[in-house]
């Protein structure tokens, strides 16, 4: 017979349901209450990508959510009213920071008021490429100091499977108060997809597992005052899992994508329209497309939190790690059609200028972090070339030692340089001039689809 957890319910919903019988926890029903009437104060500690349109979204609600975060930038930034997200209008943190429905503060002692904290901090890898948990140990550690009778904490870090009871129950419970019966914890992976115009944290179906059905309850009826689809399961560690599927899922078909990309290359075949052909199959394909390799908070790191764990049980995730390698050497190819397309024209790498347009690693978003366009440009100049680039949302970037400003894509600007690399496609980006002006082209994303110059070297 199905073990109990895997026959569990998983259920969408839009409306709230009460509380059930396991959950007459008197402490949960009077949060219900206060959920219910908008007298439950929230806080959100790690105002970024996902900690601050939640904050936002609560406030949105008629909470009063105070956002807590140890970098004081950012923190004066809100309290002046000022957005730092793209995907957060400044103009709904002003009317929120005016109305005092969201307040910005560096004092975790505001824990000592709340009734629920998202916790929303980074998850990165460390140098040796396992779970750096220092944050959320730090964020949990303030929790716990501050936790009291009737408190829900909800992580929203993404994290490896067992994160919540393994290493945040514990914390907690090291205050003598009793998950359940006195607090309460849940996770609920964050999916944003910033600058993604359709989905936004308000309309993402959102994961909830809570540590005991009063927990997962309770959660369950914060997010439904706000967001359009709240999806319980049954326990912590399958919603820490259901991330991990997501980012594993997309790192290893870009992976898949990648090598397919490089045999098509090795065949004299254009991948680009394999792909856009095969995309047309109404079932059972869903198109992938390979580029100069993974970049941002989510899908370079994650899928490696899920291996380390699996590692620690025996368990070796090979998918995992051979996208990883497919996936971490796209940077290298892409140098190699840097050195293709300056060696048609009789030109070496070496003392070449090229200029890298796009270094956010994805098109229309500021963030660079983990951009492989960093790396493209690293072993540019490690083989000697001189390096610019030009990227509308980064207009300044601390690179090699050097601060370098990103070089408006005039004609003058575009004929000086004997290679220009297409490693981010920025809609704003006047393609029609790149070609027309640049003398070599590497395009990594098929910006310039239904071109036939030759002038370009596609990916
Ligand atoms: N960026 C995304 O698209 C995305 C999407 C889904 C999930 N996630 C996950 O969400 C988590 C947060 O990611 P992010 O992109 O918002 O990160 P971020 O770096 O944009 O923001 C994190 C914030 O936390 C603050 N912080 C760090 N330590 C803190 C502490 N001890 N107390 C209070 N604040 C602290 C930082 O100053 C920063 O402002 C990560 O686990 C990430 O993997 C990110």
């Amino acid at each position: 017979m199905a073990p109990r957890r895997a026959r569990a319910k998983v259920r969408a919903t839009r409306r709230a349901a009460p509380l059930r019988a396991p959950d007459r926890a008197p402490a949960a029903a009077a949060l219900a209450r206060k959920i219910e009437d908008r007298s439950a104060r929230l806080a959100v500690v790690g105002l970024g990508y996902v900690g601050l349109p939640l904050a936002v979204e609560f406030a949105q609600a008629g909470f009063h959510v105070a956002g807590i975060d140890v970098d004081l930038d950012r923190v004066r930034r809100l309290q002046a009213g000022e957005s730092y997200i793209r995907d957060v209008p400044t103009g709904d943190v002003r009317a929120l920071v005016r109305s005092g429905h969201l307040r910005a503060t560096s004092d975790f002692a505001e824990l000592k008021r709340v009734d629920a904290v998202n916790v929303c901090v980074p998850t990165p890898l460390s140098k040796q490429r396992d779970p750096d948990m220092s944050f959320v140990l730090a964020a949990a550690g303030q929790v716990a100091r501050h936790l009291r009778r009737g408190m829900l904490v909800i992580l929203e870090s993404t994290t490896y499977p067992g994160t919540t009871e393994e290493l945040i129950l514990p914390l907690l419970e090291k205050t003598g108060l009793k998950v359940g019966r006195d607090f309460f914890l849940a996770f609920s992976p964050e999916r944003v997809d910033p600058g993604n115009p359709q989905y936004s944290t308000r309309n993402i179906p959102k994961v909830v597992g809570g540590v005991t059905p009063a927990c997962t309850a309770v959660a369950v009826q914060l997010y439904r005052q706000r967001l359009e689809h709240v999806v319980p399961v049954s326990r912590p560690e399958v919603a820490e899992m259901v991330k991990l599927l997501e980012n594993t899922f997309r790192s290893v078909n870009i992976g898949l994508v990648n090598e397919i990309a490089l045999m098509c290359k090795r065949l004299g075949i254009d991948v680009w329209e394999v792909i856009e052909a095969a995309a047309t199959k109404p079932f059972g394909f869903m198109p992938f497309y390979p580029g100069p390799g993974l970049g941002g908070h989510c899908i370079p790191i994650d899928p490696f939190y899920l291996s380390w764990k699996a590692r620690a049980s025996g368990f070796e995730a090979r998918f995992i790690e051979l996208a990883g390698n497919i996936n971490g050497q796209m940077p290298a190819h892409v140098v190699d059609l840097v050195a293709e397309s300056l060696n048609g024209r009789g030109r070496a790498v070496r003392g070449s200028r090229v200029l890298v347009l796009g270094v956010a690693y994805k098109a229309d978003v500021d963030d660079i972090r983990e951009s492989p366009s960093l790396d493209i440009m690293q072993t540019l100049v490690d083989r000697g070339a001189r390096v610019e680039y030009s990227d509308p949302f980064v207009p300044t970037l601390e690179f090699a030692g050097r601060k370098l400003r990103s070089l408006p894509l005039t004609a003058a600007n575009l004929r000086r340089f004997e290679c220009v690399v297409i490693a981010t496609a920025h809609r704003s980006f006047p393609y029609a001039a790149v070609l027309s002006h640049a003398q070599g082209i590497v395009d990594t994303r098929n910006a310039l689809k239904g071109s036939r110059s030759s002038k370009i070297v596609r990916l």
